[in-house]
């Protein structure tokens, strides 16, 4: 990977998980380019930057094999942070305790710091919201700690050992979900470490530029083009560096998309005056590759798969030696395992076997591949593409074959004293590592309250949804057997075009990040099929918060899906990420 700042000031020793890129992105979001290391790395590989950060992850320090740090850091002089696991891993290298929890604590909590809190909680002191991941706790802090923060579960939220700059949260201030997350980073960053700003990722335009033009060398850019963000922001970046000619862009209609995008794509890139963009249409090779597919993992793979065949074909009508450029993003790699130890969540389209191929031969050209979301939106914002662009709602590049769930055979619900189980199952994330589970919907009050409560409790379940209408009783609902169809996409197609029509009409759409709208095999046999709504917040898809909509927009929106024929009922998604993700699967 490109080093773009020579001399990092920040040290992210990664102990696993996709947390140390969280933290690398809420660094560099303050204006500190941070790098990340393997939490093993020997600490004089370490020396000479003002601080280093270790991040959390899914181990527990009493595993054999779990990751570790050389020891050495600790009396290096260095200020250190050590982030949930870390903490733990600190607390116990110094001679304290970490004790294995019973039961996780998942999701949003309340910090309440000490008298004493200390640099690292100046203007974030008090009681505040904050997001916790884990099982174990530190239950003795070492000698020269002292505890600065608690919550009603976890005794040591928060320690430090302020004459020796050693400091410990043991929940993830990096989340936007820790309200005052931003504040604490920040505290460590320039009162603990003496940091200076080094980083700014519209001033790194022309880097990129170079680097593609490294890169691609006298070879042309081939593109695969949504209509996204991140697609259409590499696209700009490669037609600046390399000029019209050397660019292609291939809008693939996989049969998997929106109702109206393509045209919605097309008039973008003519709005681009981009020459080299082409319509083309795969949809039956894509349907007919997944229709009897019901595996999430596979879908994926299938997908990617068949980009790569789309590909082929175009590039043997090409003269000339033509590399593939992709939209990929720094979290796109993190989530499909790319980080040294992150277990895998999910296969992302733009990272399957055909693609690895082409990265080891060379053939590819990712010019984001270092960059977050939202700074991506920031270099497109100084490339001039239009904002009302800039600003949608992120897409999957697997289309709506990860919104349309399916089963291979008939299921009922089971009625628990908690709500109805639905035995189909969606991905989670828990403790930094992917779950596969059945689905629990609830009625009632208090909904998203007890979602929290629910999903901590419930081993055997990652989401939970509540009943926002129905044309059957709950009851008389099954699990149907189905496919990938048409007739089902259409169905979805259909429904996701209400949700975001009636959220364009009543703004609310500004309101939310990203609003999936899903299909499950949930219903009768005339109606075999319910629709899930899915509104989060988020601030970059790596944690994100369901949000709910207001009581007469819902009613609306639930109206108007139950008159679409074959559907049964609607839900609204409550479960938060962790533990649930985003999109279903
Ligand atoms: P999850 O479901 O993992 O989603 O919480 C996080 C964000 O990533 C998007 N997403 C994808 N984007 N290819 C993409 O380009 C994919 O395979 C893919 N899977 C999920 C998702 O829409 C959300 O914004």
């Amino acid at each position: 990977m490109t080093n773009y700042v020579p001399n990092p000031q920040i040290a992210i020793l990664d102990t696993g998980g996709q947390y140390c890129h969280m933290i690398a992105r809420k660094v560099r979001e303050l204006g500190v380019y941070a790098e990340v290391f393997p939490s093993g790395t020997a600490a004089n590989l370490l020396a000479g930057r003002k601080g280093l950060i270790i991040s959390g992850g899914p181990a527990s320090v009493y595993e054999a094999g779990s990751p570790g740090v050389d020891l050495a850091i600790f009396s290096s002089g260095q200020a250190v942070l050590g982030i949930c696991y870390g903490q733990q891993l600190m607390a116990r290298a110094l001679g304290g305790t970490v004790r294995k929890g019973a039961k996780g604590e998942y999701g949003l909590a309340v910090l309440e710091t000490t008298a004493e809190a200390g640099p690292l909680f100046r203007d974030a002191d008090g009681k505040q919201q904050i997001w916790m991941s884990h099982r174990d706790s530190v239950s003795t802090v070492p000698g020269g700690f002292e505890v600065t923060g608690r919550t009603n579960t976890c005794e040591t939220a928060a320690i430090a050992d302020a004459a020796r700059r050693l400091y410990g949260v043991q929940f993830h201030p990096e989340v936007a979900h820790t309200r005052h997350g931003r504040q604490i980073l920040s505290n460590f960053l320039f009162d603990i470490c003496g940091c200076t700003p080094d980083w700014d990722p519209k001033h790194r335009i022309p880097l990129v530029q170079q680097q593609i033009l490294d890169v691609v060398g006298d070879r042309n850019v081939f593109f695969f083009v949504s209509g996204g963000v991140d697609s259409t922001v590499a696209y700009s970046l490669c037609l600046k560096a390399l000029g019209k000619d050397r660019v292609r862009g291939t809008y693939v209609d996989t049969g998997l998309m929106r109702e109206g995008e393509t045209k919605f794509v097309q008039g973008l890139f003519e709005s681009l005056g981009s020459e080299g963009f082409h319509v083309e249409d795969a949809s039956s090779e894509f349907l007919t590759a997944l229709h009897e597919v019901r595996d999430p993992e596979k879908k994926r793979h299938i997908i990617g798969e068949q980009f790569v065949h789309v590909q082929d074909r175009i590039l043997k009508q090409l003269d000339g030696h033509w590399i593939l450029g992709q939209g990929t993003i720094y979290p796109d790699t993190i989530e499909s395992g790319g980080s040294a130890k992150a277990d895998l969540i999910k296969t992302h389209h733009n990272r399957v076997a055909g693609i690895q191929k082409l990265i080891d031969e060379k053939r590819i050209v990712e010019p984001l591949a270092l960059f977050y979301k939202d700074e991506v939106r920031e270099i497109g914002r100084e490339l001039g593409l239009p904002a009302e662009f800039l600003d949608r709602h992120p897409f999957p590049g697997p289309g709506l074959a990860i919104r349309c769930l399916c089963s291979s055979v008939a299921l009922d619900l089971e009625r628990l004293d908690e709500g109805w189980l639905i035995p189909v199952k969606s991905v989670g994330v828990q403790g930094d590592s992917r779950t596969y589970k059945p689905i629990l919907a609830i009625t009632g009050e208090n909904l998203h309250q007890r979602a929290i409560d629910l999903t901590n409790a419930m081993e055997q379940v990652n989401r939970v949804v509540s009943v926002t209408g129905s044309n059957y009783p709950v009851e008389k609902l099954s699990v149907q057997p189905s496919a990938i169809t048409p007739l089902r996409l259409d169905r979805l197609r259909t429904a996701d075009a209400i949700v975001r029509r009636i959220c364009l009409e009543s703004d609310f759409e500004k309101r939310v990040w990203q609003f999936p709208v899903v299909l499950i095999p949930v219903g009768t046999a005339a109606a075999p099929d319910s629709i899930v709504l899915r509104p989060v917040d988020s601030v970059d898809g790596m944690t994100a918060e369901s949000v709910a909509m207001d009581p007469a927009i819902l009613a609306r929106l639930t109206a108007e899906i139950l008159s679409v024929p074959g559907i049964a009922s609607v839900f609204y998604d409550l479960t938060h990420k962790p533990p649930g993700t985003i999109e279903w699967e």
